[in-house]
């Protein structure tokens, strides 16, 4: 049973139910009521909420009542003005008892702590504009999730330690670097990016491209090594479990390195060194590779990590929470 405020990337892409959708326009419509809507409500990134973008929403949430809708099909700037009214009605408003559904039951803020979690769940798909991210821009996105893996490596090499590690979750992670990492998230930046940071004078083999290719064919390499481990783990090999530690480990060091050469080397110097017609073709470009991977790719890699978080948070021994993390815990 999922707690309170936690909802799965499942319920995410799944259209809101009847509840869900009276709870979120119910909300709405105290805001127009009864809160200063208009300019009152600041989003996260400093936007003033107008009475008119709240309206507007209002009537295309309510639409879908003969529509279904899920909080994946909303922009940015809706989903951001969602989340800040239900921020301001959790802190300043008198919610509790205050809004009846159809239903007949009350709202509470319980209820809208589980709708801004599940809102701040939601992965970025437009900027604040509307406007759809840029090829760079969904390749940062990427590697916020390919580091919530790395952040379990830690974990889950105690548990293989410890001889507490869920079967399943060594093939996952190898699946998850070698296809999601490294067949996508790697072949658009070398199929995509690299080349044409070349084609502006940047030199493939220096820094940061040619550094960046060395470590993508290391993550490769340590990804073939921890497949054979795994496989030698599940036939009972007795020195198999100490050998998939040391990768876990040197993919945790090369993944965190790399990712921060990207996200403070690489993606700035290609906003610099790319004009704007390059980023355009660019962004062309990687969304007809993205849309050969099919529209169900990302949702699957993002399940696959919802579910190794889970494994690796609720694995008896001495694995330890991660961090401040607020893991995604579905039924
Ligand atoms: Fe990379
Ligand atoms: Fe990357």
């Amino acid at each position: 049973m999922a707690k309170p405020g936690e909802g799965t990337q499942t319920e995410l892409v799944a259209p809101l139910s009847r509840e869900e959708l009276s709870v979120v326009t119910a909300n709405l419509r105290f805001a127009l009521e009864n809160c200063p809507v208009d300019g009152g409500v600041l989003t996260e990134d400093g936007s003033a909420s107008s009475e008119e973008s709240v309206r507007s929403l209002l009537k295309k949430l309510e639409a879908a009542k003969t529509r279904p809708i899920s909080l994946r099909d909303l922009p940015n700037g809706e989903v951001k003005l969602l989340k800040a009214i239900a921020e301001y009605a959790i802190k300043e408003c008198p919610i509790d008892g205050a809004m009846m559904l159809n239903s007949g039951r009350f709202i509470s803020k319980d209820d809208l702590r589980s709708l801004k979690q599940k809102l701040d769940a939601l992965p970025q798909t437009t900027t604040t504009a509307g406007r759809a991210l840029s090829a760079v821009e969904i390749l940062e996105q990427e590697h916020r999730l390919i580091l919530r893996v790395v952040n379990l490596l830690p974990t889950i090499r105690r548990n293989v330690d410890a001889g507490v590690v869920d079967e399943s979750v060594l093939p996952s992670v190898v699946d998850f670097f070698t296809a999601f990492t490294d067949g996508y998230h790697h072949a658009k930046e070398e199929g995509l990016l690299f080349p044409a940071l070349q084609l502006r004078g940047v030199s493939p083999r220096g820094c940061p491209v040619g550094t960046l290719k060395l470590e993508h064919q290391q993550g490769r390499s340590l990804m073939g090594t921890l497949k054979s481990a795994v496989e030698k783990y599940s036939e009972g090999d007795p020195g198999a479990a100490s050998a998939i530690s040391s990768v876990l480990k040197d993919a945790e060091d090369l993944y965190t390195t790399h990712i921060w050469r990207e996200d403070y080397l690489l993606f700035p110097m290609s906003g610099k060194v790319l004009p704007s017609s390059d980023q355009e073709e660019l962004t062309r470009d990687s969304a007809k590779v993205q849309s050969k991977f099919g529209s169900g790719f990302l949702e699957r890699y993002e399940l696959l990590v919802d579910k190794l978080e889970r494994s690796a948070n609720q694995t008896p021994g001495p694995a330890q929470p991660i961090g401040s993390r607020v893991p995604i815990v579905s039924s």
